[in-house]
């Protein structure tokens, strides 16, 4: 019988890693962070789909000030669950970032370089400041240098998903993160 309260967890689903309420607070603590630094200037937050989506709807509204959104879908070559760096992008903005501040809008850093390929790729496009907001940082994972500003939550090396994040696509409308069952996945 599950707790009162407590909607029991899925079967796939080991433990609950970040909730919801914790979530809502690193979205309010970045959105605070970015409204601070760009007060007054236009920004344009790139959503790099699909994980990040449910994260930025939420950041958006966390940030006071003259914001603008739009969406790159990019797709890294590899054997499915690990970045290979070949980046090949599905989507491509629908706006000019000349002269423009932009945030890229990620779910999760892990290897950097799918980060690498994108910061390369925006920066050749001359926006005027280019920045990184990742909601979680997978610590001692990265095998390239890349530079993020607005970090929410440091995540341990498991499998991870919901609020966006997926396992072949499933998980996704998970409130919360949480660690998937290895035996899905093995
Ligand atoms: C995830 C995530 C990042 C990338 C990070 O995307 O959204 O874009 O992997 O990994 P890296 O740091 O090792 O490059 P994924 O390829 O799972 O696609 P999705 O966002 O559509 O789920």
């Amino acid at each position: 019988m599950p707790e009162k309260g407590a909607a029991p967890l899925p079967p796939d689903i080991r433990e609950v890693l970040f909730d919801e309420t914790e979530l809502e607070e690193v979205v309010k603590r970045i959105g605070g962070q970015i409204a601070r630094d760009y007060a007054g200037q236009k920004l344009l937050l790139v959503t790099v789909l699909k994980g990040a989506f449910i994260f930025m709807a939420d950041l958006v509204r966390a940030i006071e000030g003259h914001v603008e959104i739009d969406f790159m879908a990019v797709s890294s070559y590899g054997d499915g669950a690990k970045s290979s760096g070949v980046v090949r992008i599905i989507k491509d903005l629908s706006v000019s970032v000349e002269g423009r501040h932009i945030i890229i809008v990620e779910d999760i850093l892990d290897s950097g370089l799918t980060l690498k390929y994108l910061l390369k790729n925006l920066k050749s496009r001359n926006p005027l400041s280019i920045e990184v907001a990742t909601l979680l940082f997978k610590e001692g994972k990265q095998q390239t240098d890349v530079s993020c500003k607005y970090v929410g939550l440091i995540c341990p090396d498991e499998f991870v998903v919901g609020y966006g994040l997926d396992y072949n696509e499933s998980y996704r409308n998970l409130p919360y993160i949480g660690v998937l069952e290895p035996s899905v996945y093995a």
